[in-house]
């Protein structure tokens, strides 16, 4: 069964081209991810939101989780300048979401329904789990800032998760 399953032909050829920009995105879309959006309110009360997909779990205990943004990110100020974040999990039903959040602009929340959780973090309606993190450290890699939380309080729905493989949204498939 194993053997059979190891010598299966292989369905596309191997592109190995030389390290480019074009060529490095396209074969990190072969890594599927969850999509969140993360939030802040910064001390001047200012809500913040943008769609994320490096989102990581870190560690149990402490309970830490990680996220990068690019340092040219409008939004990248606000969240020095705040001490929380919060991330919201998207479901499959969300897509629209993540593109709201994927766009530069001034007034990311206008119509959009949330709640303020910890330290005033948007949390956003139908998200499929939410982490409300304060923040643990930075740290500043090649052209991200790279933002470690501390999970303070989490929660969680049952439901299909938004994914995002090779530039497009999806969902999960179970195997058999
Ligand atoms: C699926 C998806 C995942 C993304 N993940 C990230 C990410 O992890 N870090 C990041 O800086 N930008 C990421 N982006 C791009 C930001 O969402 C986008 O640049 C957004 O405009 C940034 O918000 P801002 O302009 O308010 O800072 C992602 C975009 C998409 C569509």
């Amino acid at each position: 069964m194993l053997k059979q399953h190891f010598t299966e032909p292989v369905s596309a050829p191997l592109i190995d081209r030389p390290l480019d920009e074009r060529h490095l995105r396209t074969a990190l879309g072969r890594f599927v991810t969850g999509v969140t959006v993360i939030t802040t309110q910064t001390p001047e009360g200012k809500l913040e939101g943008l769609t994320a997909n490096s989102f990581s779990a870190v560690s149990l205990e402490p309970p830490l989780v990680l996220w990068s943004l690019r340092d040219t990110a409008s939004s990248l100020r606000s969240f020095q300048s705040s001490d929380h974040f919060a991330v919201n999990v998207l479901g499959a039903r969300q897509a629209v979401l993540a593109q709201h959040f994927a766009q530069r602009r001034d007034d990311k929340f206008k119509n959009i329904v949330h709640v303020p959780g910890l330290a005033g973090c948007p949390l956003l309606l139908g998200a499929l789990a939410t982490f409300e993190c304060s923040r643990e450290t930075t740290v500043t890699s090649g052209d991200h800032l790279v933002f470690f939380g501390r999970i303070r309080r989490a929660s969680y729905r049952d439901g299909e998760p938004l994914t995002f493989s090779a530039g497009r949204y999806g969902t999960h498939q179970l195997l058999e």
